[in-house]
């Protein structure tokens, strides 16, 4: 998705880090990039279509850019108009003088587009971005003082999300920022600033930072910054200091992040449960929840909800929440419950689950949650996200960043906090210590498990070779594994373009089945459980078919190979853990034919890592 770099400081050091922001911020997912500095009494502006490269190739080659102390710089993935140069940011007005980076979506642009036409204005690009700078110039060159003056008058206009950074050649000393709805970070220097949406693009140069709150605009300059609302009262933001390093963010020695983040869960794991199992008391500590932790054991009804992956931990933790805490649970895709006026009754708690913290579907679903009167949570990898900073309390993840655009650490991460969660009001409700203690052993075994199922990745990629021509992929699972089946089709389908779905596997049966033919490949997770029979039963359906079985069976069981092409082991756990084994495979399973099949396995085509529009 979109992302923004912006810098002002001494020297002449701004190209440099305006491109190597956007490096940085590659990961999210873009289609076209662009740089605009002031130099010389002039804005400078190169753009281009695809990766940051070619705009780092352009800037470069010209000594204007080389020689500017300010500007700004962009990663646009498309919303409207097609991804190239002049839909490109930076935008700027029709003066030339004011230049804009833009994410979001700026709802009353056709209006806004129209009155501007009346007053003059000519506009090259089919972007909503090109009409908010030429609103900003407008007010610019008809009685505004200063540009932040222009940009609030602007933004009172405006409806629609944005975090932007503008600035201006008749004020060169000067950035403003501001925010609604689209993450701003403010990164302090020793008279220099980094703006930027992320962090990541910021830690190169500082670790001391501002998170800009919605509403709020900031002016910068080399050596100061003030924030006020956007109705002008000022605001003092508290600098903080972000906990990522430059490490954290780079491959460590794998080919891609994403298998760097598969092989990093049993360490993500046990720094997310650090701290937080007292197993001497038998006892969950999640601090984050101290606060709201008797209205939490008074809940009546789980509401959780999420977009892509994190809607199917969510799905996971329906499963965690009914049977380890007897809480009648509700998972909802975030995008349709922000619209479809959901019955919120007293006792409810609303659960957000994002990595990002910033996806805003569930940004939105969880300000109806609010609206209603529901008691939300946030379970948030990135911390001092919009999402975490929303809900009334919650829980980090602390998977660390997650770069690959295909979530797979904090997927896991998000299991173990509804794990810790369900078990705390368990506990706290009905469950027995001795049943506590046998989940908390098991929990805290979970690392080394997932060490040994790694140990199986070379095997998978050689077992792949088979199968890496079908193009049509069944994933099976039942009771906790069947969000598992969900996941690892969804894993597949985004990374390798290979056409997967994932059922319940009794569902097969009533369609799905019509598929099936000789040598398509299925995966089965039949794990020891209460229902192990009866997904034999399913395999031994699709082996009358003649599809090929890939099961993910526990260890010990040798029965599963007289029905199974291949067989996957995992570690023997309670049924409860077993989505934080089973998916194991799945993800190594999409990893490698993403690989196989020459697919940009960290920056899969279409898709953006953190999704900030509708
Ligand atoms: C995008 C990403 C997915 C992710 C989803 C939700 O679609 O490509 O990997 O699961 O957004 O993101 P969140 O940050 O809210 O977990």
């Amino acid at each position: 998705m979109c992302g923004i770099v912006g810098y002002i400081g001494g020297g002449a050091k701004a190209c440099e880090v305006l491109v190597e922001g956007l490096k940085r911020l590659e990961y999210r997912g873009y289609d076209s990039a662009g740089v605009c500095v002031y130099h010389d009494g002039q804005l400078h502006t190169h753009k281009a279509p695809g990766r940051v490269a070619i705009v780092e190739q352009q800037a470069m080659a010209d000594p204007q850019m080389l020689a500017a102390g300010a500007g700004i710089a962009h990663t646009r993935w498309a919303t409207h108009g097609q991804p190239n140069e002049v839909n490109s940011h930076p935008h700027s007005d029709n003066s030339g003088k004011i230049s804009l980076v833009h994410n979001g979506i700026i709802e009353n642009y056709a209006t806004l587009k129209q009155f501007l036409i009346e007053r003059g204005h000519t506009f090259v690009s089919e972007t909503d971005t090109e009409v908010l700078v030429q609103l900003i110039g407008e007010f610019y060159n008809n009685g505004c003082d200063t540009l932040e003056e222009a940009v609030l008058a602007a933004l009172q206009e405006v409806s629609g999300t944005y975090g932007i950074v503008v600035m201006c050649v008749d004020e060169p000393d000067k950035l403003v920022a501001a925010r609604k709805g689209s993450p701003l970070i403010v990164g302090v220097g020793k008279d220099e600033y980094v703006v930027a949406s992320d962090a990541s693009a910021i830690i190169e140069h500082t670790a001391n930072v501002v998170y800009l709150h919605d509403n709020e605009v900031a002016v910068i300059t080399r050596g100061s910054m003030r924030t006020f609302t956007l109705d002008n009262v000022p605001v003092t933001n508290e600098i903080v200091e972000v906990e990522m390093t430059l490490g954290q963010i780079a491959k460590g020695g794998y080919e891609h992040f994403m298998l760097k983040e598969i092989f990093e869960q049993p360490e993500s794991i046990r720094t997310c449960m650090s701290g937080r199992i007292d197993t001497r008391d038998m006892r969950i500590n999640l601090g984050g929840l101290q606060d709201v932790e008797r209205d939490l054991v008074k809940t009546r009804k789980m509401i959780l909800t999420a977009c892509g992956t994190a809607s199917y931990s969510g799905l996971v933790g329906e499963y965690l929440f009914e049977d380890l805490a007897r809480i009648p649970t509700e998972v909802e895709y975030a995008s349709e419950f922000r619209y479809r006026n959901p019955i919120i009754e007293t006792d409810t708690t609303v659960i957000a689950l994002s990595q990002s913290g910033e996806t805003a579907d569930t940004l939105a679903a969880i300000r109806e949650a609010r609206e209603k009167g529901a008691l939300t949570l946030g379970i948030v990898n990135a911390v001092g996200s919009t999402i975490a900073r929303e809900t009334d309390a919650g829980v980090y993840l602390h998977a660390g960043p997650e770069i690959g655009v295909a979530s797979t650490k904090a997927f896991t991460c998000q299991i173990v906090v509804e794990t810790l969660m369900a078990l705390n009001l368990g506990r706290r409700r009905f469950m027995s210590v001795p049943m506590m203690a046998k989940y908390l052993e098991a929990l805290q075994a979970i690392p080394d498990q997932i060490t040994e199922v790694l140990k199986q990745s070379e095997m998978i990629k050689d077992m792949l070779d088979k199968y890496i021509e079908r193009n049509n992929w069944l994933f099976l699972g039942r009771g906790y594994n069947f969000p598992i089946a969900l996941e690892g089709a969804l894993k597949l389908k985004e990374i390798s373009y290979i056409h997967a779905e994932g059922l319940p596997a009794a569902e097969m049966k009533h369609g799905p089945i019509a598929l099936i033919n000789e040598g398509m490949p299925v995966v089965c997770i039949a794990t020891q459980c209460p229902t192990y029979e009866k997904v034999i039963g399913n395999i031994e359906e699709v082996r009358a078919r003649k599809g090929a079985i890939i099961a993910i069976a526990t260890e010990g069981d040798e029965q599963i190979r007289q029905c199974a092409d291949h067989v996957i082991y995992v570690p023997e756990c309670p049924e409860a853990l077993q989505p934080l084994l089973t998916v194991i495979p799945l993800q190594l399973l999409a990893y490698h034919a993403a690989v196989a099949r020459g697919c940009n396995v960290d920056k899969p085509r279409n898709l953006a890592k953190s999704v900030t529009v509708e």
